[in-house]
């Protein structure tokens, strides 16, 4: 299964697996032969279909068939009602889902990882699979653009590591992404998309998820037709973020919308997700969309990890910079731990951190607000805060954010420089 890094770090890419992926000598037979049959199933029902011929069954039961577990064979997870944080590229590593964890957080999913570079042994990729202990529910999301690639990376998860379920990502809207047909591209691609979540369904004993967009253009939602398909095809759960690939941040996400989706998808589970950063959001989102089951946070819990607590004791927590300052030194601690204590840790740490405080900056705190609570769409005021520190920490200067590494972190090296991966601004 997986050697373990210390009791508490698991799916650490074992040397001879590694190996084996390197020289393309790990036994795919599995996934091919499944893609194989399920492919020629796909076929011949279009074939029908378009002949308007009665549907074909599929002779005597084959390896292949008994291969294929059937959906009440699956591991289950209880969906209702729990709080999903959701995969984060960059931001969203170990650490900080452990910071996660500790606030309430029920679901966690590891950053988008790569089919092709996970199946060639890719170290950095393997990085994105791994699991806290505490994460009792993780799941590993793939990004991949043939069924090939996924089911057997599906597959080599399936073997290697310990994962609950595997989310497949058809929201990227990275243009290289895209345009290589994954991630939202496979939206566009119906046959393919088909034969992506079957196989990858297929060859897993636990749950998949889908997690998309309402479509690839603002005025053309289509998750409410592809959600009912999405069940038919062996997915557990849909997630969906409220906007559409064009539409990036733009607008507020389309609550009616994903509600739109949660009834076509019915009886399957729906999450919700978008623009929730409070317990008001939380409530106002599901009385807005009832049929949702439950909901998924992004930037709500980079700007504000104590969201799952605000939520789950239902209070809006006018928490101290003391506090906040806190978590940021446990987040340090954390990066020690995970990406070690030599200068090569510690940096890796700070670079981390460094993308984590331009999200953190944002909030807003309780006490000075004139309207609690925080919208996440809305452009901060300008504001001193009740205390030096609280001031600091709402500086959207690099400069300040590298301070706060140093209080933490000793003198950042010379010529050091800092620019965020990601434009947490998306104002309305
Ligand atoms: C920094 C950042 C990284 C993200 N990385 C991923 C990712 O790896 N996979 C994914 O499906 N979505 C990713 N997303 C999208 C979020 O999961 C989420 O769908 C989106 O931010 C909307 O939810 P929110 O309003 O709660 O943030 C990312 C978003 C941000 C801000």
């Amino acid at each position: 299964m997986y050697e373990s890094l210390g009791p508490y770090t698991k799916n650490q890419l074992n040397k001879n697996v590694q190996w084996s992926l390197r020289k393309r000598t790990y036994n795919f037979d599995l996934a091919e032969k499944l893609i194989n049959h399920n492919d020629a199933v796909i076929k011949n029902v279009t074939k029908n279909e378009n002949s308007e011929q009665p549907k074909k069954t599929f002779g005597s039961i084959t390896d292949e068939d008994i291969i294929k577990l059937k959906m009440e064979e699956k591991r289950k997870i209880t969906w209702e009602n729990k709080l999903f944080l959701s995969p984060l590229t960059t931001v969203g590593n170990l650490p900080f889902r452990r910071i996660c964890k500790e606030f309430g957080a029920d679901i966690t999913c590891g950053e988008m990882a790569m089919c092709s570079a996970l199946l060639q042994g890719a170290p950095q990729e393997w990085a994105l699979v791994k699991r806290h202990k505490s994460e009792d529910v993780f799941g590993v999301q793939l990004c991949a653009n043939n069924p090939h690639l996924l089911t057997k990376c599906g597959q080599l998860l399936q073997q290697e590591c310990d994962i609950d379920f595997i989310d497949l990502n058809l929201g990227c809207p990275i243009d290289l992404v895209f345009k290589q047909g994954g991630g939202s591209g496979l939206l566009c691609r119906n046959r393919v998309l088909e034969s992506c979540v079957r196989n990858l369904s297929d060859i897993l004993h636990m749950p998949m998820s889908v997690k998309t967009r309402t479509g690839v253009y603002k005025d053309e939602n289509i998750a409410h037709s592809l959600a009912p398909r999405f069940k038919d095809w062996g997915v557990s759960l849909i997630t969906i973020h409220g906007r559409s690939r064009e539409q990036r941040y733009t607008k507020s996400a389309n609550w009616a919308y994903i509600r739109e989706v949660a009834q076509a998808a019915s009886p399957l589970p729906v999450f919700g997700n978008g623009d929730i950063l409070s317990y008001e959001d939380y409530t106002n989102f599901r009385e807005l969309a009832p049929e949702v089951q439950g909901v998924m946070i992004g930037r709500g819990a980079l700007i504000k990890p104590w969201i799952f607590t605000e939520i789950k004791e239902q209070k809006l927590w006018d928490i101290s910079s003391t506090e906040r300052f806190d978590i940021i030194k446990k987040y340090a601690n954390y990066g020690l731990e995970h990406w070690g204590s030599d200068n090569k840790g510690v940096e890796n740490t700070r670079r981390f951190l460094l993308e984590w405080l331009s999200f953190l900056y944002r909030y807003i705190p309780v006490g000075v607000l004139e309207q609690p609570p925080q919208k996440i769409n809305e452009r901060p005021p300008f504001y001193m805060g009740r205390n030096e520190l609280e001031t600091l920490m709402a500086s959207p200067s690099a400069a300040d954010w590298i301070k706060i590494t140093e209080m933490l972190l000793g003198k950042v090296p010379d010529g050091f420089h800092f620019l965020p991966k990601h434009k947490a601004n998306s104002y309305n």
